[in-house]
């Protein structure tokens, strides 16, 4: 069965980000374990600051392209239920792809601590300095992550089952990453 598929650019951007999530995710994970070598915590806290700031970006740029040019629609074989559930699991995810670094970087500068890219930059801090700001931030950050990869092992798995069991085309609407079936 052949549907239509996501554009070109959409399906870039998604496997990028896709990609980037999934190093940031055990990065994060991983920089905040005690006893950790100094030089590899410095070294996870620099690359997961940096690319989840970059992943902001990214989701803002698919956001824009999204609205410039729609998803495909859903095939008409699939259960309104099903469209429902993958409806409100993409709106969950593109919320919280966006939350989840917002909250990060209110952690970071409401903390006074360094965005390697962004100072380099000479971008001043968004928000004030306060502990108590970067106390409630650190929780949703917290909070947030754990909402994300949730709902990203669902998304995968959900996906996983198209492609491998159903192979019903919902998997190849978002593949290959690169070129190819555009619209
Ligand atoms: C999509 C992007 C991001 C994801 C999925 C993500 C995920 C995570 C996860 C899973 C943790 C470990 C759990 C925890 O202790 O909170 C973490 C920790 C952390 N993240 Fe992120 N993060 C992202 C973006 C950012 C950004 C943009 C910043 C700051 C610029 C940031 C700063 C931090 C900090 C400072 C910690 C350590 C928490 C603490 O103890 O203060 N993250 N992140
Ligand atoms: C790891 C982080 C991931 C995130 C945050 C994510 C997020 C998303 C979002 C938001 C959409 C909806 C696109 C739109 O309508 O604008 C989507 C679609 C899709 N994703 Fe992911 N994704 C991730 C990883 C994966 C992986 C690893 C797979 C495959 C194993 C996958 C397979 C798909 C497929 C097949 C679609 C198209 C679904 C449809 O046609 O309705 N995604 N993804």
């Amino acid at each position: 069965m052949s549907n239509p598929t996501y554009s070109a650019p959409a399906r870039a951007l998604h496997w990028l980000m896709a990609i980037l999530i999934l190093l940031t995710i055990p990065a994060g994970l991983i920089m905040v374990q005690e006893g950790l070598e100094r030089s590899v915590q410095n070294a996870l806290f620099i690359f997961h600051k940096n690319v989840g700031v970059a992943l902001l970006i990214l989701v803002l740029l698919r956001l824009f392209w999204r609205w410039r040019s729609p998803p495909p629609p859903k095939p008409a074989s699939l259960p309104a239920l099903q469209a429902k559930a993958a409806e409100l699991s993409h709106a969950g995810l593109y919320v919280l792809m966006i939350a989840v670094p917002v909250a990060g970087y209110v952690r970071v500068k409401a903390g006074g601590f360094p965005i390697e890219s962004l100072d380099a930059l000479n971008m001043p801090s968004l928000v004030p300095r306060s502990d108590a700001l970067a106390e409630v931030a650190k929780l949703v950050h917290y909070g947030a992550g754990l909402a994300i990869m949730a709902l990203i092992a669902l998304h995968v798995g959900a996906a996983l089952f198209h492609g491998i069991v159903k192979r019903d085309g919902i998997f190849s609407r978002m593949w290959p990453p690169l070129g190819g079936g555009g619209r």
